[in-house]
């Protein structure tokens, strides 16, 4: 009874632990439970993006007995590309819906262990164009699917979310971690931060089994081309110029891809539920050093850099200190930002009929709004 209760509040034990106990067989139900840390059924939104691709494809090939529902709206920003390697594998199910549709997100969190949410309206100077997608889509949305989280047995529930909603730094401050007070500052951050707190809130009134990850800016493949990253290197191999915003000093903390998966991995499987995990590369960089040496591995020179109209509210500063995910689950990034940019680099060159796919279509109306060309 002990042990089944301490499941309960916590949610979370590992399944080695459970493994070596021979249960009665009145509680072998509940036990099944458990079984989600070996086998876990995962339903992971917005997968068809940037970092849900990379997360699905993680998850698949470090565990075969793991499955997951990818349920995606398949916006600008979604694309099946991202997945065709893995679409005939029977251990991945794709879904095209809305998170904001209530009967389809409760139907399938009903056959689930776990609930991921990437999905979300992602591109800063979008939110700045027109905000209303990032208000439905990451407040409403998630709204939904703790919801169903919560009518559906109290479904274990881990948000992705970012660093943006701790606000900015000033040069000397000390980095954001668990603790910062939120302070958003663009329609984007502030529709994160909301979602942040409605999770929180799951978890104090309703017990909802809940964890948070508040990451850095992330870079790698499949990056959708109107990022810093994939903009640069795609407008470069066009022969194009590089927009930079402002006089290019504002900072950012990166993070390859790969990395953040795998945080994401350990804090499902053994974070302690109610917590918040800050999640950063120890990659400080001005958008000028990473302009220049973008400029330079792709063996051109400074009069690509363009200088273009600041971004609105443009923060200053990221930084992340990731102290607590270390201490407390041994994470910290692998891949140095050097190798990690070889590595991007290198697959937008060999993956060049991915991106123009993408910069061929409605890109262009978007790119002629941003940057007014
Ligand atoms: P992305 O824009 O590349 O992908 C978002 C995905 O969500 C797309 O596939 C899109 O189709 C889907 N989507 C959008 N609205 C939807 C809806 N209503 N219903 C279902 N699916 C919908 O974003 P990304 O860069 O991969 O970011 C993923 C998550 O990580 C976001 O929550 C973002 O806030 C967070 N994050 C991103 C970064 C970064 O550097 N990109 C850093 C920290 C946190
Ligand atoms: O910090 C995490 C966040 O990182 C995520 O939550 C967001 O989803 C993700 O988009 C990213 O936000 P940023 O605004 O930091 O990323 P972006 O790539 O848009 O811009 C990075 C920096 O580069 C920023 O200081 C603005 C600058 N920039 C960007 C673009 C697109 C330019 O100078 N020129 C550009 O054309």
């Amino acid at each position: 009874m002990f042990y089944f209760r301490y499941m309960r509040t916590k949610h979370f034990i590992r399944y080695t632990f459970f493994d070596k106990i021979t249960f009665p067989r009145k509680f072998k139900k509940n036990i099944r439970t458990l079984n989600y840390l070996k086998n876990m059924k995962i339903l992971v939104t917005g997968g068809a993006g940037f970092i849900g691709s990379n997360f699905i494809h993680y998850i698949l090939k470090k565990y075969p007995e793991d499955q997951i529902v990818n349920l995606d709206a398949l916006t600008y920003a979604g694309n099946l590309e991202n997945l065709k390697d893995i679409s005939d594998d029977s251990r991945y199910k794709f879904v095209k819906g809305d998170i904001c549709d209530k009967d389809l997100v409760n139907e399938l969190v009903k056959d689930v262990d776990v609930i991921v949410n990437f999905a979300a309206e992602s591109h800063v100077d979008r939110s700045i164009l027109d905000g209303e997608n990032f208000v439905r889509t990451n407040v409403l949305g998630t709204f939904n699917l703790l919801e169903a989280a919560k009518n559906n047995g109290n479904k274990r529930f881990h948000h992705i979310s970012t660093d943006e909603v701790f606000g900015h730094l000033g040069p000397n401050d000390p980095c954001f971690n668990e603790s910062t007070p939120y302070s958003p500052r663009s329609p984007y951050s502030a529709s994160k931060a909301s979602s942040d707190h409605l999770v929180r809130a799951y978890f104090h009134t309703y017990g909802l089994p809940v964890t948070i990850s508040n990451c850095s800016n992330n870079y790698g493949p499949f990056m959708f081309p109107e990022k810093l990253f994939p903009l640069f290197i795609t407008n470069l191999m066009e022969g194009k110029k590089v927009p930079v915003y402002g006089d290019g000093m504002n900072v950012r903390d990166w993070l390859y891809v790969e990395d953040h998966c795998a945080a994401i991995d350990l804090i499902l499987r053994k974070g302690n539920v109610g917590e918040t995990y800050c999640i950063g590369g120890d990659a400080e960089k001005t958008n000028m050093e990473i302009t220049k040496k973008i400029i330079e591995l792709m063996g051109k020179d400074e009069s690509s850099i363009e200088y273009v109209k600041d971004r609105p509210g443009h923060d200053k500063r990221y930084a992340i200190d990731f102290s607590k995910i270390k201490k407390e689950l041994g994470w910290e990034p692998k891949i140095s930002f050097e190798d990690g940019l070889q590595k991007t680099i290198e697959w937008y060159k060999n993956n060049e009929s991915w991106w123009k796919n993408i910069k061929s279509g409605e890109y262009q109306e978007y790119y002629a709004k941003q940057y007014g060309k």
